[in-house]
């Protein structure tokens, strides 16, 4: 009896950011597309592939530690993959030191992934710089409301510590046309939140016409999206025009992700910012003059090379001036090839932490202390889903993008709800529908 050839499975596992979850989820579109399917679990695929962050060596140990448990685990003649940004940092030479790694194919690679797969050389590597890095195939999963749209790629920035500019290449803009088709064929299908991505989107159309203003404008104007969102900035690139927009775009979250890393001006250098503190806290003022209640949150390193007691105060000071909504520390990472990795990392691992805790339960005041002022105040929430945590309630995202948990006898995800806001903690703001939905 002649039996059909099973179709061949992947199962990916995302370590990282927003851009590797996106990257992943344009995998499994070509994937598909080319043939193959999707498995749910490692045990029954015959690919199991990591992608892997290289922004810190944490992200690296943990889907190294992956891929290698799933070694003995694997269904007979399953082959290792790694994939995303890692395999451009280390290229072939990851399959000498990992000898369990079968193929390695690095972030803008993908289009060589099917064919990758379907040679049955053991082991292949494609992990150089690519001409075309954006995947056009449109993402297949049916029934979300919120979707990662991808802006630029790479970054040549060359902030000291940074990784990216190695693994992810030049900056690249992709064409407005190819972005307004993407988020018009995503609000086709239901998708009603759009996040746009890049390393820095604020420099989208730098190596073309376009303009980063006019793309928000433009999906602005597309029917069916409800929110919009994007991220990361670099307070180096904040034109004006860009913070009005948070007046002039109703549609747009009032919320700006803005990395600070350091406060200390000598660090700033020593990072290769190319801002100063004075700089950073114009923009905010400026930010916080066209919309008083924006969203402000930031990321901070500690324990960067040199780093001492007085930079590290220094931090501490503008992180309680400041006060951002929300703050990501993250601890000094040294990543191979950076200008940083030339410095000696001097910080020893446990003063890191104490610094890092050290920010962490002020910005836990700070963070209660900005939810809190919203204690009263009516805004349009976008729905998320019904909340796994309060029976009765829903999830969403208030006007300026911070979680809220509101009571509703019904309310739909995707839709805006008028809530008001009664109560807040650290994480939340909690409310109560104003009507609406909520007949
Ligand atoms: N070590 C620690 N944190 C890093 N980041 C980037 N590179 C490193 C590193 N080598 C942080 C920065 C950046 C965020 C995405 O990750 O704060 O804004
Ligand atoms: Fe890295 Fe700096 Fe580029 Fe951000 S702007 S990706 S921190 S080099």
């Amino acid at each position: 009896m002649e039996g059909k050839t099973p179709v061949r499975k992947i199962y990916i596992k995302t370590y990282g950011c927003q851009m590797n979850f996106y990257d992943s989820e344009k995998i499994k579109a070509l994937m598909v597309k080319k043939g193959y399917g999707i498995a749910d679990s490692p045990g029954e695929a015959d690919f199991i592939a990591v992608n892997a962050c290289s922004v810190r060596k944490h992200a690296e140990d943990r889907a190294m530690a992956f891929l290698s448990s799933h070694m003995p685990l694997r269904k007979k003649g399953a082959r290792l993959c790694l994939l995303g940004c890692t395999a451009n940092l280390y290229g072939e030479d990851i399959l000498k030191k990992h000898p369990f790694i079968d193929i390695v194919c690095g972030a803008g690679n993908y289009e060589r992934l099917p064919e990758m797969l379907g040679n049955t050389k053991r082991k292949t590597c494609s992990a150089g710089e690519s001409e075309n890095p954006f995947i056009e195939d449109p993402v297949i999963a049916c029934g979300d409301i919120s979707a990662f749209v991808t802006v630029t790629k790479g970054c040549e920035n060359y902030c000291s510590y940074c990784v990216v500019p190695f693994t992810r290449g030049k900056l690249a803009s992709r064409k407005p046309s190819d972005i307004y088709a993407e988020v018009r064929s995503l609000a086709g299908r239901g998708v009603k939140e759009i996040v746009l991505l890049g390393q820095n989107v604020n420099e989208y159309g730098k190596d073309s016409e376009a303009r980063f203003t006019d793309l928000l404008e433009k999906i602005h104007n597309i029917e069916g999206i409800l929110r919009i969102w994007f991220l990361t900035s670099h307070p180096k690139d904040i034109p004006d025009e860009l913070l009005l927009s948070f007046k002039n775009l109703p549609k747009l979250y009032r919320h700006l992700h803005l990395p600070l890393q350091s406060g200390s001006d000598r660090l700033l250098l020593l990072m290769n910012r190319r801002y100063t503190l004075a700089r950073y806290l114009e923009i905010i003022k400026r930010a916080r003059e066209i919309a008083p209640d924006i969203t402000i949150t930031s990321d901070i390193i500690t324990g960067f090379p040199s780093e001492t007691e007085k930079d590290f105060e220094d931090t501490v000071s503008a992180v309680k001036k400041i006060e951002f909504d929300d703050l990501f520390i993250f601890k000094y990472s040294e990543r191979p090839g950076t200008a940083a990795s030339g410095m000696q990392n001097d910080v020893p691992q446990k003063e890191k932490e104490r610094r890092h805790k050290v920010l962490l339960d002020i910005q836990e005041d700070i963070s209660l202390k900005r939810n809190t002022l919203f204690n009263g105040r009516t805004e349009n929430v976008f729905v998320v889903k019904p909340s796994t945590k309060k029976n009765g309630c829903f999830m969403g995202r208030s006007e300026g993008n911070k979680s809220v948990i509101f009571r509703a006898s019904h309310s739909a995800p995707g839709t805006l709800e008028s809530v008001v806001f009664n109560y807040a903690d650290r994480r939340y703001l909690f409310g109560a529908s104003c009507g609406g939905n909520d007949k």
